[in-house]
Protein backbone atom coordinates (compact mmCIF):
# COMPACT_ATOMS: atom_id res chain seq x y z
CA UNK A 1 0.00 0.00 0.00
CA UNK A 2 1.91 3.38 -0.98
CA UNK A 3 2.28 5.79 1.62
CA UNK A 4 0.39 9.17 1.23
CA UNK A 5 2.73 11.65 1.17
CA UNK A 6 3.02 14.43 4.18
CA UNK A 7 2.07 17.32 2.23
CA UNK A 8 -1.60 15.52 1.35
CA UNK A 9 -2.19 15.07 4.73
CA UNK A 10 -1.66 18.67 6.03
CA UNK A 11 -3.90 19.68 3.28
CA UNK A 12 -6.22 17.29 4.17
CA UNK A 13 -5.81 18.38 7.50
CA UNK A 14 -6.63 21.69 6.23
CA UNK A 15 -9.64 21.38 4.54
CA UNK A 16 -10.82 19.38 7.41
CA UNK A 17 -10.16 22.51 9.85
CA UNK A 18 -11.71 25.29 7.11
CA UNK A 19 -15.09 22.28 6.60
CA UNK A 20 -15.27 22.66 10.44
CA UNK A 21 -15.11 26.42 10.97
CA UNK A 22 -17.22 27.23 7.95
CA UNK A 23 -20.03 25.19 10.25
CA UNK A 24 -19.72 27.61 12.95
CA UNK A 25 -21.96 26.66 15.79
CA UNK A 26 -23.12 23.28 13.81
CA UNK A 27 -26.21 22.38 11.82
CA UNK A 28 -28.20 22.55 14.48
CA UNK A 29 -27.37 25.90 15.34
CA UNK A 30 -27.57 26.69 11.69
CA UNK A 31 -31.36 24.87 11.68
CA UNK A 32 -32.29 26.81 14.84
CA UNK A 33 -31.45 30.47 12.88
CA UNK A 34 -33.08 29.20 10.02
CA UNK A 35 -35.72 28.63 12.01
CA UNK A 36 -36.08 32.34 13.51
CA UNK A 37 -36.05 33.21 9.58
CA UNK A 38 -32.59 34.30 9.71
CA UNK A 39 -29.45 34.00 7.69
CA UNK A 40 -26.13 32.68 9.03
CA UNK A 41 -23.54 34.90 8.90
CA UNK A 42 -21.74 33.43 5.81
CA UNK A 43 -25.17 33.04 3.85
CA UNK A 44 -25.31 37.08 4.61
CA UNK A 45 -22.03 37.69 3.16
CA UNK A 46 -22.13 35.87 -0.08
CA UNK A 47 -25.50 37.88 -0.69
CA UNK A 48 -23.62 41.44 0.06
CA UNK A 49 -20.79 40.52 -1.89
CA UNK A 50 -20.23 39.91 -5.38
CA UNK A 51 -20.45 36.67 -6.57
CA UNK A 52 -16.96 34.56 -5.27
CA UNK A 53 -15.32 37.84 -4.40
CA UNK A 54 -15.60 37.52 -0.58
CA UNK A 55 -12.19 36.33 1.20
CA UNK A 56 -12.39 35.32 5.06
CA UNK A 57 -9.52 36.37 7.23
CA UNK A 58 -8.92 34.34 10.58
CA UNK A 59 -11.19 31.43 10.46
CA UNK A 60 -8.97 30.13 13.22
CA UNK A 61 -8.87 32.46 15.39
CA UNK A 62 -10.56 30.98 18.87
CA UNK A 63 -11.91 32.48 22.05
CA UNK A 64 -8.89 32.77 24.17
CA UNK A 65 -10.39 32.52 27.67
CA UNK A 66 -9.28 29.20 30.02
CA UNK A 67 -12.03 30.63 32.58
CA UNK A 68 -15.08 28.09 33.41
CA UNK A 69 -17.35 27.50 31.48
CA UNK A 70 -15.52 28.18 28.18
CA UNK A 71 -12.21 26.32 28.99
CA UNK A 72 -13.46 23.51 26.78
CA UNK A 73 -15.44 25.53 23.99
CA UNK A 74 -13.30 27.23 21.25
CA UNK A 75 -15.34 27.04 18.06
CA UNK A 76 -12.70 27.82 15.28
CA UNK A 77 -13.07 31.58 14.09
CA UNK A 78 -15.23 32.82 17.10
CA UNK A 79 -18.00 34.16 16.77
CA UNK A 80 -17.43 36.62 13.76
CA UNK A 81 -16.85 36.17 10.10
CA UNK A 82 -14.31 38.51 8.88
CA UNK A 83 -12.88 39.67 5.67
CA UNK A 84 -13.30 41.52 1.96
CA UNK A 85 -14.40 41.12 -0.85
CA UNK A 86 -15.72 43.30 -4.00
CA UNK A 87 -19.56 45.03 -4.33
CA UNK A 88 -20.25 46.23 -7.60
CA UNK A 89 -16.56 45.09 -8.10
CA UNK A 90 -15.25 47.85 -5.67
CA UNK A 91 -13.28 46.70 -2.53
CA UNK A 92 -15.52 46.49 0.59
CA UNK A 93 -14.60 45.11 3.93
CA UNK A 94 -16.73 43.59 6.37
CA UNK A 95 -17.61 41.51 9.12
CA UNK A 96 -20.97 39.60 10.20
CA UNK A 97 -21.78 38.25 13.78
CA UNK A 98 -22.21 34.61 13.59
CA UNK A 99 -25.01 34.06 16.41
CA UNK A 100 -24.48 30.70 16.25
CA UNK A 101 -21.74 30.67 17.99
CA UNK A 102 -22.50 31.67 21.80
CA UNK A 103 -25.33 33.93 20.25
CA UNK A 104 -22.60 35.94 18.39
CA UNK A 105 -21.05 37.44 21.37
CA UNK A 106 -18.47 39.69 21.30
CA UNK A 107 -15.20 38.22 23.19
CA UNK A 108 -11.88 39.05 23.39
CA UNK A 109 -11.08 37.22 20.21
CA UNK A 110 -13.73 38.55 18.31
CA UNK A 111 -13.08 42.42 18.96
CA UNK A 112 -9.65 41.57 17.43
CA UNK A 113 -10.93 40.03 14.44
CA UNK A 114 -13.19 43.06 13.63
CA UNK A 115 -9.85 45.63 14.46
CA UNK A 116 -8.37 43.87 12.05
CA UNK A 117 -10.53 44.12 9.19
CA UNK A 118 -11.18 47.89 10.37
CA UNK A 119 -7.60 48.76 10.23
CA UNK A 120 -7.37 46.91 6.75
CA UNK A 121 -10.72 49.27 5.59
CA UNK A 122 -8.89 52.27 6.78
CA UNK A 123 -5.55 51.57 5.56
CA UNK A 124 -6.39 50.78 2.26
CA UNK A 125 -9.36 53.38 2.32
CA UNK A 126 -12.28 50.61 1.42
CA UNK A 127 -15.92 51.02 3.11
CA UNK A 128 -16.71 48.53 5.92
CA UNK A 129 -20.15 47.08 6.19
CA UNK A 130 -20.79 45.42 9.94
CA UNK A 131 -23.46 43.18 10.03
CA UNK A 132 -25.16 42.86 13.71
CA UNK A 133 -26.39 39.68 14.82
CA UNK A 134 -25.41 39.23 18.40
CA UNK A 135 -26.34 38.75 22.29
CA UNK A 136 -23.38 41.61 23.35
CA UNK A 137 -20.71 41.41 25.54
CA UNK A 138 -19.44 37.53 26.13
CA UNK A 139 -20.45 37.56 29.65
CA UNK A 140 -18.07 34.81 30.53
CA UNK A 141 -15.14 37.30 29.66
CA UNK A 142 -16.33 40.20 31.54
CA UNK A 143 -14.10 43.29 30.93
CA UNK A 144 -11.96 41.62 28.27
CA UNK A 145 -15.29 42.18 26.29
CA UNK A 146 -16.23 45.48 27.29
CA UNK A 147 -12.44 46.49 26.50
CA UNK A 148 -13.43 44.63 22.48
CA UNK A 149 -16.12 47.05 22.34
CA UNK A 150 -14.18 49.83 23.86
CA UNK A 151 -11.67 49.44 20.71
CA UNK A 152 -14.40 49.24 18.18
CA UNK A 153 -15.89 52.28 18.92
CA UNK A 154 -12.74 53.75 18.88
CA UNK A 155 -12.21 52.80 15.17
CA UNK A 156 -15.57 53.88 14.64
CA UNK A 157 -14.83 57.21 15.13
CA UNK A 158 -11.41 58.04 13.86
CA UNK A 159 -12.57 56.06 10.65
CA UNK A 160 -15.59 58.73 10.94
CA UNK A 161 -15.20 61.14 7.53
CA UNK A 162 -12.42 59.19 6.30
CA UNK A 163 -13.97 55.75 4.88
CA UNK A 164 -17.91 54.80 4.45
CA UNK A 165 -19.24 53.20 7.52
CA UNK A 166 -22.35 50.75 7.32
CA UNK A 167 -24.57 48.87 10.42
CA UNK A 168 -26.51 46.24 9.39
CA UNK A 169 -28.94 45.10 12.15
CA UNK A 170 -29.91 41.39 11.46
CA UNK A 171 -30.81 40.52 14.76
CA UNK A 172 -30.42 41.57 18.80
CA UNK A 173 -28.18 44.72 19.64
CA UNK A 174 -28.54 45.64 22.96
CA UNK A 175 -27.03 47.42 25.67
CA UNK A 176 -23.53 49.74 24.84
CA UNK A 177 -23.56 47.39 21.47
CA UNK A 178 -25.98 49.91 20.05
CA UNK A 179 -23.09 52.64 19.46
CA UNK A 180 -20.82 51.01 16.92
CA UNK A 181 -23.94 51.28 14.57
CA UNK A 182 -24.60 54.53 16.16
CA UNK A 183 -21.07 56.09 15.24
CA UNK A 184 -21.42 54.54 11.40
CA UNK A 185 -22.99 56.46 8.67
CA UNK A 186 -25.98 54.42 7.76
CA UNK A 187 -27.77 52.18 9.99
CA UNK A 188 -30.13 49.65 7.49
CA UNK A 189 -32.42 47.31 9.68
CA UNK A 190 -34.23 44.36 8.60
CA UNK A 191 -38.22 44.09 9.55
CA UNK A 192 -38.99 41.24 12.33
CA UNK A 193 -35.74 40.06 13.17
CA UNK A 194 -33.18 43.49 13.76
CA UNK A 195 -33.68 45.05 17.34
CA UNK A 196 -31.87 48.12 19.10
CA UNK A 197 -31.88 49.12 22.65
CA UNK A 198 -30.02 50.27 25.20
CA UNK A 199 -32.46 48.72 28.05
CA UNK A 200 -34.54 45.51 27.07
CA UNK A 201 -38.41 45.25 28.07
CA UNK A 202 -37.63 43.35 31.45
CA UNK A 203 -35.32 46.17 32.84
CA UNK A 204 -38.00 48.96 31.21
CA UNK A 205 -40.86 46.77 33.20
CA UNK A 206 -38.34 46.95 36.49
CA UNK A 207 -37.76 50.23 36.25
CA UNK A 208 -40.40 52.02 35.17
CA UNK A 209 -43.06 49.65 35.10
CA UNK A 210 -44.10 50.05 31.21
CA UNK A 211 -44.76 47.33 28.98
CA UNK A 212 -43.74 47.65 25.51
CA UNK A 213 -42.86 44.16 23.41
CA UNK A 214 -39.28 43.90 21.82
CA UNK A 215 -39.96 44.86 18.43
CA UNK A 216 -42.17 47.97 19.91
CA UNK A 217 -39.15 49.04 21.54
CA UNK A 218 -36.50 48.45 19.42
CA UNK A 219 -37.83 47.42 16.10
CA UNK A 220 -36.79 48.20 12.65
CA UNK A 221 -40.22 50.27 11.83
CA UNK A 222 -39.70 51.64 16.00
CA UNK A 223 -35.89 53.24 14.53
CA UNK A 224 -37.08 54.23 11.12
CA UNK A 225 -40.55 56.10 11.96
CA UNK A 226 -39.65 57.26 15.56
CA UNK A 227 -35.83 57.63 16.91
CA UNK A 228 -34.57 57.80 13.26
CA UNK A 229 -31.53 55.94 14.12
CA UNK A 230 -32.53 53.49 11.25
CA UNK A 231 -31.73 55.18 7.94
CA UNK A 232 -33.21 51.98 5.48
CA UNK A 233 -35.62 49.46 6.49
CA UNK A 234 -36.20 46.21 4.20
CA UNK A 235 -38.84 43.87 4.59
CA UNK A 236 -36.01 41.17 3.91
CA UNK A 237 -32.69 40.55 3.82
CA UNK A 238 -32.22 39.90 0.68
CA UNK A 239 -33.51 43.28 0.09
CA UNK A 240 -31.69 45.31 2.69
CA UNK A 241 -28.31 43.81 0.55
CA UNK A 242 -29.45 44.88 -2.32
CA UNK A 243 -29.71 48.35 -0.88
CA UNK A 244 -26.77 48.49 1.08
CA UNK A 245 -25.07 47.66 -2.49
CA UNK A 246 -26.46 50.18 -4.18
CA UNK A 247 -25.98 53.03 -1.81
CA UNK A 248 -22.75 52.20 -2.02
CA UNK A 249 -22.60 52.59 -5.65
CA UNK A 250 -23.31 56.30 -4.60
CA UNK A 251 -20.42 56.88 -2.64
CA UNK A 252 -16.50 57.40 -3.23
CA UNK A 253 -14.07 54.93 -1.47
CA UNK A 254 -13.16 57.19 0.86
CA UNK A 255 -12.56 61.01 1.31
CA UNK A 256 -9.66 61.38 -0.51
CA UNK A 257 -11.74 60.39 -3.64
CA UNK A 258 -14.59 61.58 -5.66
CA UNK A 259 -17.76 59.24 -6.32
CA UNK A 260 -17.68 56.55 -9.43
CA UNK A 261 -18.94 58.76 -12.73
CA UNK A 262 -21.76 56.65 -13.94
CA UNK A 263 -23.37 57.39 -17.20
CA UNK A 264 -23.13 59.24 -20.29
CA UNK A 265 -21.80 62.65 -21.01
CA UNK A 266 -25.20 65.16 -20.28
CA UNK A 267 -27.31 66.76 -22.26
CA UNK A 268 -27.23 70.76 -20.98
CA UNK A 269 -29.59 71.98 -23.05
CA UNK A 270 -31.97 68.93 -21.49
CA UNK A 271 -35.87 70.52 -20.54
CA UNK A 272 -38.93 69.13 -18.89
CA UNK A 273 -42.06 71.43 -19.14
CA UNK A 274 -43.65 69.12 -16.60
CA UNK A 275 -41.38 70.71 -14.42
CA UNK A 276 -43.53 74.31 -14.89
CA UNK A 277 -46.58 73.16 -14.08
CA UNK A 278 -45.87 70.90 -10.33
CA UNK A 279 -46.21 74.04 -8.06
CA UNK A 280 -49.66 74.98 -7.77
CA UNK A 281 -51.31 78.32 -8.27
CA UNK A 282 -52.09 78.90 -4.89
CA UNK A 283 -49.60 79.64 -2.45
CA UNK A 284 -50.79 77.20 0.61
CA UNK A 285 -51.24 73.87 -1.53
CA UNK A 286 -48.83 71.74 -2.02
CA UNK A 287 -47.51 69.06 -3.78
CA UNK A 288 -44.73 66.56 -3.44
CA UNK A 289 -40.86 67.63 -4.39
CA UNK A 290 -39.88 64.37 -4.69
CA UNK A 291 -41.70 65.30 -8.07
CA UNK A 292 -39.20 67.94 -8.60
CA UNK A 293 -36.28 66.31 -7.90
CA UNK A 294 -37.00 63.07 -9.90
CA UNK A 295 -37.70 65.34 -13.12
CA UNK A 296 -33.91 67.20 -12.61
CA UNK A 297 -31.49 63.85 -11.66
CA UNK A 298 -30.60 60.92 -13.79
CA UNK A 299 -32.61 58.64 -15.15
CA UNK A 300 -34.89 60.01 -12.55
CA UNK A 301 -33.42 58.29 -9.74
CA UNK A 302 -33.56 58.55 -6.33
CA UNK A 303 -32.04 56.54 -3.31
CA UNK A 304 -34.45 58.23 -0.38
CA UNK A 305 -32.12 58.46 2.82
CA UNK A 306 -34.35 58.26 6.42
CA UNK A 307 -37.42 58.31 4.59
CA UNK A 308 -39.68 57.63 7.35
CA UNK A 309 -38.28 59.97 9.40
CA UNK A 310 -38.70 63.77 9.36
CA UNK A 311 -40.97 63.87 6.02
CA UNK A 312 -40.85 67.34 6.03
CA UNK A 313 -37.63 67.52 4.68
CA UNK A 314 -36.33 65.03 2.14
CA UNK A 315 -32.39 63.82 1.91
CA UNK A 316 -31.58 61.59 -1.18
CA UNK A 317 -28.77 60.08 -2.97
CA UNK A 318 -28.93 60.52 -6.62
CA UNK A 319 -26.61 61.09 -10.00
CA UNK A 320 -27.13 64.69 -11.93
CA UNK A 321 -24.79 64.40 -15.18
CA UNK A 322 -23.19 61.09 -14.03
CA UNK A 323 -21.47 62.53 -10.74
CA UNK A 324 -23.39 61.78 -7.38
CA UNK A 325 -25.22 64.34 -5.24
CA UNK A 326 -26.81 65.27 -2.29
CA UNK A 327 -30.52 66.44 -2.59
CA UNK A 328 -31.82 68.17 0.20
CA UNK A 329 -35.59 69.88 -0.19
CA UNK A 330 -38.32 70.90 2.11
CA UNK A 331 -41.09 69.02 1.38
CA UNK A 332 -44.61 70.70 1.15
CA UNK A 333 -46.49 67.66 1.21
CA UNK A 334 -45.79 67.12 4.86
CA UNK A 335 -46.39 69.70 7.39
CA UNK A 336 -46.26 72.67 4.73
CA UNK A 337 -41.84 71.47 4.62
CA UNK A 338 -41.40 73.56 7.68
CA UNK A 339 -37.81 72.88 9.50
CA UNK A 340 -38.93 70.97 13.27
CA UNK A 341 -36.27 69.64 15.52
CA UNK A 342 -35.94 66.81 13.78
CA UNK A 343 -36.13 68.19 9.93
CA UNK A 344 -33.34 70.06 11.23
CA UNK A 345 -31.03 67.30 12.74
CA UNK A 346 -32.04 64.56 9.98
CA UNK A 347 -30.31 67.21 6.84
CA UNK A 348 -27.48 68.45 9.48
CA UNK A 349 -25.72 64.79 9.30
CA UNK A 350 -27.15 64.43 5.84
CA UNK A 351 -25.18 67.62 4.69
CA UNK A 352 -21.96 66.31 6.63
CA UNK A 353 -22.21 63.01 5.27
CA UNK A 354 -21.94 64.68 2.21
CA UNK A 355 -19.15 67.13 3.10
CA UNK A 356 -17.25 64.86 3.92
CA UNK A 357 -17.38 62.59 1.47
CA UNK A 358 -16.83 65.36 -1.02
CA UNK A 359 -20.70 64.66 -2.48
CA UNK A 360 -21.77 68.22 -3.71
CA UNK A 361 -25.03 69.08 -2.16
CA UNK A 362 -28.00 70.16 -3.99
CA UNK A 363 -31.02 72.29 -2.15
CA UNK A 364 -34.56 72.58 -2.95
CA UNK A 365 -36.13 74.89 -1.12
CA UNK A 366 -39.90 75.58 -0.73
CA UNK A 367 -39.87 76.65 3.19
CA UNK A 368 -42.39 78.48 4.95
CA UNK A 369 -40.03 78.86 8.53
CA UNK A 370 -39.13 77.06 11.64
CA UNK A 371 -41.89 75.28 13.53
CA UNK A 372 -43.33 77.42 16.27
CA UNK A 373 -44.31 75.94 19.69
CA UNK A 374 -43.81 75.09 23.15
CA UNK A 375 -43.17 71.83 22.32
CA UNK A 376 -40.45 72.83 19.99
CA UNK A 377 -38.71 75.53 22.10
CA UNK A 378 -38.35 73.06 25.01
CA UNK A 379 -37.41 70.25 22.96
CA UNK A 380 -34.21 72.71 21.74
CA UNK A 381 -35.27 73.76 18.49
CA UNK A 382 -32.61 76.27 18.66
CA UNK A 383 -29.64 74.63 18.83
CA UNK A 384 -30.94 72.01 17.03
CA UNK A 385 -31.65 74.46 14.35
CA UNK A 386 -28.53 75.77 14.77
CA UNK A 387 -27.04 72.17 13.80
CA UNK A 388 -28.24 72.70 10.30
CA UNK A 389 -27.28 76.24 9.77
CA UNK A 390 -23.73 75.28 11.32
CA UNK A 391 -23.72 72.25 8.67
CA UNK A 392 -24.40 74.27 5.56
CA UNK A 393 -22.37 76.75 6.44
CA UNK A 394 -18.98 74.33 7.30
CA UNK A 395 -19.60 72.77 4.28
CA UNK A 396 -16.82 73.06 1.27
CA UNK A 397 -18.35 70.73 -0.92
CA UNK A 398 -20.09 72.44 -4.24
CA UNK A 399 -23.59 73.97 -3.23
CA UNK A 400 -26.32 74.54 -5.47
CA UNK A 401 -29.18 75.93 -3.50
CA UNK A 402 -32.66 76.12 -5.68
CA UNK A 403 -35.54 78.69 -4.85
CA UNK A 404 -38.66 77.13 -5.79
CA UNK A 405 -41.65 79.04 -3.56
CA UNK A 406 -41.41 79.77 -0.01
CA UNK A 407 -38.17 80.90 1.68
CA UNK A 408 -38.72 82.74 4.49
CA UNK A 409 -36.74 84.07 7.58
CA UNK A 410 -33.99 82.37 9.25
CA UNK A 411 -35.35 79.36 6.81
CA UNK A 412 -34.19 81.17 3.67
CA UNK A 413 -30.67 81.68 5.23
CA UNK A 414 -30.37 78.07 6.44
CA UNK A 415 -31.27 76.56 3.38
CA UNK A 416 -28.09 76.70 1.56
CA UNK A 417 -28.62 80.81 0.68
CA UNK A 418 -25.42 82.88 -0.63
CA UNK A 419 -24.93 84.08 2.68
CA UNK A 420 -23.64 80.68 3.96
CA UNK A 421 -21.11 80.16 0.95
CA UNK A 422 -23.57 78.68 -1.19
CA UNK A 423 -22.17 79.01 -4.82
CA UNK A 424 -25.01 79.03 -7.09
CA UNK A 425 -28.30 80.16 -6.16
CA UNK A 426 -30.97 79.73 -8.90
CA UNK A 427 -34.81 80.74 -8.51
CA UNK A 428 -38.44 79.94 -10.40
CA UNK A 429 -40.33 83.09 -10.54
CA UNK A 430 -42.42 81.30 -8.11
CA UNK A 431 -39.63 81.96 -5.45
CA UNK A 432 -41.11 84.27 -2.64
CA UNK A 433 -37.59 85.53 -0.75
CA UNK A 434 -38.83 87.42 2.20
CA UNK A 435 -38.27 87.82 6.24
CA UNK A 436 -41.91 85.87 6.47
CA UNK A 437 -45.38 85.28 4.46
CA UNK A 438 -47.29 88.21 2.81
CA UNK A 439 -50.62 87.63 5.13
CA UNK A 440 -48.07 87.84 8.78
CA UNK A 441 -45.94 90.39 6.97
CA UNK A 442 -49.32 92.79 6.70
CA UNK A 443 -50.61 91.86 9.99
CA UNK A 444 -47.31 93.22 11.89
CA UNK A 445 -46.68 96.29 9.58
CA UNK A 446 -50.47 97.61 9.48
CA UNK A 447 -51.32 96.16 12.37
CA UNK A 448 -52.59 99.50 14.18
CA UNK A 449 -54.59 100.13 11.12
CA UNK A 450 -56.35 96.52 10.91
CA UNK A 451 -56.84 96.21 14.70
CA UNK A 452 -58.07 99.58 15.38
CA UNK A 453 -60.00 99.28 12.01
CA UNK A 454 -58.94 102.82 10.99
CA UNK A 455 -60.30 103.15 7.70
CA UNK A 456 -57.49 102.17 5.93
CA UNK A 457 -56.96 102.98 2.43
CA UNK A 458 -56.76 99.98 0.85
CA UNK A 459 -58.10 96.46 1.76
CA UNK A 460 -56.11 93.85 3.65
CA UNK A 461 -55.95 91.62 0.41
CA UNK A 462 -55.08 94.92 -1.38
CA UNK A 463 -51.69 95.40 1.70
CA UNK A 464 -50.90 92.13 0.97
CA UNK A 465 -51.24 91.61 -2.95
CA UNK A 466 -49.01 94.79 -2.77
CA UNK A 467 -46.34 93.15 -0.59
CA UNK A 468 -46.33 90.21 -2.18
CA UNK A 469 -45.50 92.17 -5.72
CA UNK A 470 -42.82 93.94 -3.86
CA UNK A 471 -41.46 91.56 -1.39
CA UNK A 472 -42.70 88.02 -2.37
CA UNK A 473 -40.83 87.43 -5.64
CA UNK A 474 -37.35 86.44 -6.24
CA UNK A 475 -36.13 89.60 -7.95
CA UNK A 476 -35.21 91.98 -5.08
CA UNK A 477 -32.48 88.98 -4.28
CA UNK A 478 -31.52 89.15 -7.88
CA UNK A 479 -31.40 92.61 -7.54
CA UNK A 480 -29.07 92.35 -4.74
CA UNK A 481 -26.54 89.44 -6.41
CA UNK A 482 -28.10 86.58 -3.54
CA UNK A 483 -29.53 84.90 -6.68
CA UNK A 484 -27.58 84.02 -9.50
CA UNK A 485 -30.35 83.93 -11.56
CA UNK A 486 -34.07 83.65 -11.92
CA UNK A 487 -34.71 80.40 -14.28
CA UNK A 488 -37.40 78.99 -16.24
CA UNK A 489 -38.48 75.90 -13.86
CA UNK A 490 -38.46 73.44 -17.44
CA UNK A 491 -34.45 74.41 -17.99
CA UNK A 492 -33.99 73.24 -14.28
CA UNK A 493 -31.90 70.20 -15.05
CA UNK A 494 -29.71 71.87 -17.66
CA UNK A 495 -28.97 74.84 -15.19
CA UNK A 496 -28.14 71.99 -12.15
CA UNK A 497 -25.82 70.08 -14.58
CA UNK A 498 -23.58 72.95 -16.22
CA UNK A 499 -23.69 74.90 -12.14
CA UNK A 500 -22.11 71.25 -10.71
CA UNK A 501 -19.75 71.35 -14.00
CA UNK A 502 -17.99 74.79 -13.03
CA UNK A 503 -17.91 73.47 -9.20
CA UNK A 504 -16.02 70.79 -9.99
CA UNK A 505 -12.92 71.54 -8.98
CA UNK A 506 -14.41 73.95 -6.28
CA UNK A 507 -11.60 73.89 -3.59
CA UNK A 508 -12.93 75.93 -0.21
CA UNK A 509 -11.58 75.56 3.12
CA UNK A 510 -12.25 76.49 6.74
CA UNK A 511 -9.71 78.53 8.94
CA UNK A 512 -7.39 76.09 10.88
CA UNK A 513 -8.95 74.57 13.81
CA UNK A 514 -8.94 71.23 15.96
CA UNK A 515 -12.48 70.97 15.34
CA UNK A 516 -15.88 72.90 15.37
CA UNK A 517 -18.36 73.00 18.00
CA UNK A 518 -20.93 71.99 16.23
CA UNK A 519 -24.01 72.53 18.80
CA UNK A 520 -24.77 69.25 20.03
C1 LIG B 1 -22.41 34.76 26.13
C2 LIG B 1 -24.43 34.46 25.12
C3 LIG B 1 -24.72 35.84 25.23
C4 LIG B 1 -23.74 36.67 25.84
C5 LIG B 1 -26.37 34.90 24.26
N1 LIG B 1 -25.49 33.92 24.52
N2 LIG B 1 -25.93 36.07 24.70
N3 LIG B 1 -23.29 33.95 25.55
N4 LIG B 1 -22.61 36.09 26.28
N5 LIG B 1 -23.93 37.98 25.95
C6 LIG B 1 -25.60 32.52 24.19
C7 LIG B 1 -26.70 31.81 24.94
O1 LIG B 1 -26.21 31.38 26.18
C8 LIG B 1 -27.00 30.67 24.01
O2 LIG B 1 -25.99 29.72 24.17
C9 LIG B 1 -26.80 31.27 22.64
O3 LIG B 1 -26.00 32.44 22.84
C10 LIG B 1 -28.09 31.70 21.99
O4 LIG B 1 -28.82 32.46 22.90
P1 LIG B 1 -30.37 32.20 23.18
O5 LIG B 1 -30.70 32.89 24.45
O6 LIG B 1 -30.65 30.73 23.11
O7 LIG B 1 -31.03 32.90 21.93
P2 LIG B 1 -32.37 33.71 21.86
O8 LIG B 1 -33.47 32.99 22.54
O9 LIG B 1 -32.55 34.06 20.43
O10 LIG B 1 -32.08 35.06 22.70
C11 LIG B 1 -31.11 35.95 22.24
C12 LIG B 1 -30.85 37.03 23.30
C13 LIG B 1 -30.53 36.36 24.66
C14 LIG B 1 -32.09 37.96 23.41
C15 LIG B 1 -29.68 37.89 22.81
O11 LIG B 1 -29.52 35.38 24.45
C16 LIG B 1 -30.05 37.31 25.68
O12 LIG B 1 -30.82 38.05 26.31
N6 LIG B 1 -28.72 37.32 25.88
C17 LIG B 1 -28.09 38.18 26.87
C18 LIG B 1 -28.02 39.57 26.36
C19 LIG B 1 -27.27 40.46 27.28
O13 LIG B 1 -27.73 40.79 28.38
N7 LIG B 1 -26.05 40.77 26.88
C20 LIG B 1 -25.20 41.67 27.59
C21 LIG B 1 -25.69 43.04 27.22
S1 LIG B 1 -24.71 44.25 27.90
P3 LIG B 1 -26.23 28.16 23.89
O14 LIG B 1 -24.98 27.52 24.35
O15 LIG B 1 -27.44 27.77 24.68
O16 LIG B 1 -26.45 28.07 22.43
C22 LIG B 1 -23.61 44.47 26.72
C23 LIG B 1 -22.66 45.51 27.09
C24 LIG B 1 -21.91 45.97 25.89
O17 LIG B 1 -23.56 43.89 25.73
C25 LIG B 1 -21.20 47.15 26.37
C26 LIG B 1 -20.46 47.78 25.28
C27 LIG B 1 -19.93 49.07 25.78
Amino acid sequence: MAIEPESNRRVERLQTLREQSQLGGGQEKIDRQHSKGKLTARERLSLLFDDNTFTELDPFVTPRTNDFPLKDNRPSGDAVVTGYGRIRNRLTFAYAQDFTIMGGSVSEAVGSKICKVMDLALKTGAPIVGLNDSGGARIQEGVLSLAAYGDIFLRNTLSSGVIPQISIILGPSAGGAVYSPAITDFVFMVQGIGQMYITGPEVIKAVLGEEVTHEDLGGAATHAFKSGVAHFISETEEECFEHVRRLLSFLPQNNMEDSPFIGNVPDRADTDPNLSSIVPEEPNHSYDIRDVMVRVVDDNDLMEVHANYAPNIVVALSRIGGSTVGLVGNQPDHLAGVLDINASVKAARFVRFCDAFNIPIVTFVDVPGFLPGTDQEYGGIIRHGAKLLYAYAEATVPKVSLMIRKAYGGAYIVMGSKHLRGDINLAWPSAEIAVMGPEAAVNIIFRDKISKSVEPSKTKEELTQEYRDNFANPYVAASHGFLDEVIDPSETRSHLIRALEMLQNKRDSLPPKKHGNIPL
